[in-house]
Order: C-alpha cells, then structure tokens, then sequence
C-alpha cells in the first residue's frame, strides 16, 4: 500500500512539473556490454509500475530490440527516414504495454537528413512524446555525430560497464565526450556482469574517483546487475530477462535498480524552468549543421 502510494505520488508529481516526458539516453563506450538487454528490461520495469515508456532502438541499421522481444517488426524508424510513414505508425506493441520503435536496417538515416525531414521528425516526435511518462534511447556502442545530437538532447544519461578494464575505459572516454558538449546532464551509471555486489561498488568507485579527479563532478550509482547465465538463456529464448525468470539474480537487481531510480525521480529538484525541452533541444542542435 504504502509503496503505491508514494508511487502515485512520484507520478502525480512527474505529470505536474512536466507534461513532457522524461529522457533517458541509455550509452557505452564499448559495444556488447548490456545496453539493449538491460535498457528493454528497465522500461519494462518502469511500464510494470504503471508509467507509460515509449523505447526508441536508436541503434538505427543494427537494431535488436525487437528481437530480445520476440517481434520481428516490420515496420521500423527506417521507413519514417524513408517517408513511408508516419512516426506514430513506427510505434510497436511490446510486451506490458511497453511501446517501442524498432531500430531496422540499412544505413543511419539520421546524419545529413535534409531540413525538412528533420522538422518533420522534430515535429511529429512532439505529439508521440506527450502519451509518455519515460522516452528510453537504447544508442549503440560509442557515439557519431548523429547519436552525440539526441544524446545531448535527453534529460539523463544512463552508462553501462562492465568491470571489465577496456570498458571502464571506454565509458570513462564516453562520459568525457559528453560532459566537455553539457557539463550539466546527469550521469546514472549501472555496472553489468559484475560478479558479485562488492565487484559491483569496487568497480563503481574507481570510475567515480576518475571522473571526479580529471572531470571533478558526480556521477551516480544505479547499481550493479550480476554476471547472470539467466540472460543469456533469455536472449536465446527471444524474452526479456526481467519476465524470463523474474526470481532470477539479474531480474532482481534490474529491479533494485529500477526502484532506485524511481526514488530518485521522486527526491529531485523540478526541472529547471529554463532547461529546454528535448524536442527543442534537440531541434537546435539538428539544425545547427
Ligand atoms: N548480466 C549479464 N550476464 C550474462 N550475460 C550478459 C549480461 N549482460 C549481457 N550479457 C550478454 O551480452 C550480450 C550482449 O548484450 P546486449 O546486446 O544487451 O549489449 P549491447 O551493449 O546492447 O551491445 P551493442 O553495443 O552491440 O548494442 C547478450 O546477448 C548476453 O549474451
Ligand atoms: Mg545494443
């Protein structure tokens, strides 16, 4: 009872402050270190708690969302890009009543759009994001001048690592790129395949103490999701770990790491008034080539 109601309460504050929805760009610096798996699983989790996520596979020509779902969709961000649809008719069904654009194939659509085509994507964005509570970007590994342009778009960036050395590495170089661009945007960070909690907080301590020395601000931890044999058997069966096995150790951090974001919505400063919507913003940044 008394978890519902302070969620309707985090709710009812999110829809006060801001009828927009909340962006969260999901990045690495490595590839293959959990985006998709953890990203998909995290807006379920949200969509579980009764918010309304739209999930955006912007790993356009290689996306896999709809694969780690079971879907193969048919229609995906591509086709907006090719002008046979609309971007409303982009957004697929997925699995409690997540919604989700499909990443497709071919080449990124989204460096070198002409003019009109990106006001149109700006434009019709506008009307898909006011239906949602969370806007997820599942980006792919690294960052091009595409990408770097919704990324600096979003309200909150999510990077996962692993423990891995190259990939700490990697996200470190990533969260530099962007804090140089916005020194402003928060860094949630999420340690996956950690092989036990205390790898989890050892390894989150050692990025934390970098970016604090060479770039001297916070970053926060989510968590960490264990190395779990579990999502890979969810891969192959075509689910999404959290509602392969809920029970299983990664579901349950995934869980954890959810509700601490939650949390965190709820405890926050409003949104600055002056700070520019993602739309907008993106919108100058797309138009300032
Ligand atoms: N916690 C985990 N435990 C075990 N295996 C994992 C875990 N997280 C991810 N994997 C494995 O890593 C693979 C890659 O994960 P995923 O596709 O989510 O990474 P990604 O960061 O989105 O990759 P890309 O950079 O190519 O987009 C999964 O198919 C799974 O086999
Ligand atoms: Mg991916």
């Amino acid at each position: 009872m008394k978890d519902q109601a302070e969620e309707l309460r985090i709710k009812l504050k999110l829809a006060e402050e801001n009828s927009a929805p909340k962006t969260i760009a999901v990045v690495s610096g490595k590839g293959g270190v959990g985006k998709s798996n953890l990203s998909l699983s995290f807006s379920i989790s949200l969509a579980l708690k009764g918010n309304k996520v739209l999930l955006f596979d912007m790993d356009m020509g290689m996306g896999n969302l709809d694969i780690l779902m079971g879907n193969t969709s048919e229609i995906s961000i591509v086709d907006f890009l090719e002008g046979s649809i609309s971007l409303k008719d982009a957004v697929m069904d997925g699995p409690k009543g997540l919604k989700y654009i499909a990443g497709g194939s071919g080449l990124s659509h989204l460096v070198g759009l002409d003019a009109g085509l990106v006001d149109k994507f700006v434009k019709e964005l506008t009307v898909i994001f006011k239906e949602y509570d969370y806007v997820i970007f599942d980006m792919g590994a690294g960052i091009t001048d595409g990408t770097l342009k919704f990324i600096l778009s979003v309200q909150e960036i999510v990077v996962i690592t692993t423990p891995e050395p190259t990939a700490m590495t990697d996200a470190y170089a990533m969260m530099k790129h962007i804090h140089l661009m916005d020194s402003a945007i928060p860094f949630y960070v999420v340690i996956n395949r950690a092989q036990s909690d205390k790898e989890g907080l050892q390894t989150f301590s050692r990025l934390s103490k970098v970016v604090k020395s060479f770039l001297d601000r916070e970053i926060i931890c989510l968590g960490s999701v264990p190395d779990d044999h579990v999502i890979q058997q969810a891969v192959r069966q075509q689910i999404p770990f959290i509602l392969y096995n809920e029970k299983a150790q990664a579901s349950k951090a995934l869980k954890g790491i959810s509700d601490k974001y939650i949390r965190r919505q709820f405890s926050q400063e409003p949104i600055s008034k002056n700070s520019l919507h993602f739309v907008s913003k993106l919108k100058q940044f797309l138009f300032e080539r």
